[in-house]
């Protein structure tokens, strides 16, 4: 199980984690060094990652701050499990596959990680509504497809969920507070809301369940980065009692 802090009411700002949703090493390592050291955690997601390689993984660890790998793996058991190994020697404290793999998949993944290393299972892209599941075959709703992977994510092993703000109180009802959630769709009050549909505000989201908050445009895209997460972090350590 991961010792990565998560969100506590002392200390609310460990449970956020910055998208470091950037197109190249340098503009990721300019906003990572003014954020640094930052006491939550750095994304680094498709994007960043085949762009820089894996080296920024390293380089991001270097700052002092531990890193959250989104790579989605989705794949055979063998070589999910054989990524989950690899991306442990980078050093990633977190690391994202798709419960839709199924249990052999999952299975493979949680054997190959290592006791600090906390996996975190996505069930249903927010992208995806319903017509997306039955283009491919899932003849259910998006929240019963979202608990039934869910379900056998943690059934198979996995303490850790990717959900959206919206699905956080079904999750934790299903799941008490033994699973570890991570929610994205977070924007702080007044802030621009770009293409995120339905977000909540951090305090919102920390109340309705989420361990850890993903913001990235927010703070990356702000005039001055330091700046928006200190406003961030004052925000909800006045929110959060
Ligand atoms: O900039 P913003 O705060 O919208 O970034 C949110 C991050 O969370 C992005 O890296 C995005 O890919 C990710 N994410 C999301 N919604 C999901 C899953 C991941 O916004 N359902």
């Amino acid at each position: 199980m991961n010792t990565q802090a998560a969100a506590t009411t002392a200390d609310p700002a460990a449970g956020i984690i910055i998208a470091l949703d950037l197109p190249t090493r340098d503009a990721a390592i300019e906003i990572a060094r003014q954020l640094s050291p930052h006491p939550g955690l750095f994304k680094i997601g498709l994007q960043l990652f085949i762009a820089a390689g894996p080296d920024i993984v390293r380089e991001v660890r270097d700052l002092g701050s531990a890193v959250f790998l989104d790579l989605k793996l989705h794949d055979i058991p063998n070589t999910v499990g054989r990524a989950v190994e690899s991306a442990s020697s980078l050093g990633a404290e977190m690391l994202t596959l798709h419960l839709s793999g199924g249990g052999a998949m999952i299975k493979a993944a949680v054997q190959a990680a290592p006791p600090g290393m906390l996996l975190l299972g996505v069930t249903v892209l927010t992208s995806s509504d319903e017509t997306t599941l039955h283009e491919t075959g899932v003849a259910t709703g998006v929240k019963e497809q979202v608990l039934r992977l869910a379900k056998v994510g943690i059934g198979t092993g996995l303490h850790g969920l990717v959900a959206s703000p919206h699905e956080l109180r079904a999750l934790r009802a299903a799941h008490g507070t033994k699973v570890k959630i991570v929610t994205p769709g977070i924007r702080p009050a007044g802030a621009a809301a770009n293409d995120q549909k339905r977000a909540m505000t951090p305090a919102e989201a920390l109340a309705a369940g989420a361990d850890y908050l993903v913001i990235g445009r927010p703070i990356t895209a702000a005039a001055d980065p330091r700046a928006a997460l200190a406003e961030i972090c004052a925000k909800l350590e006045a929110d959060v009692v």
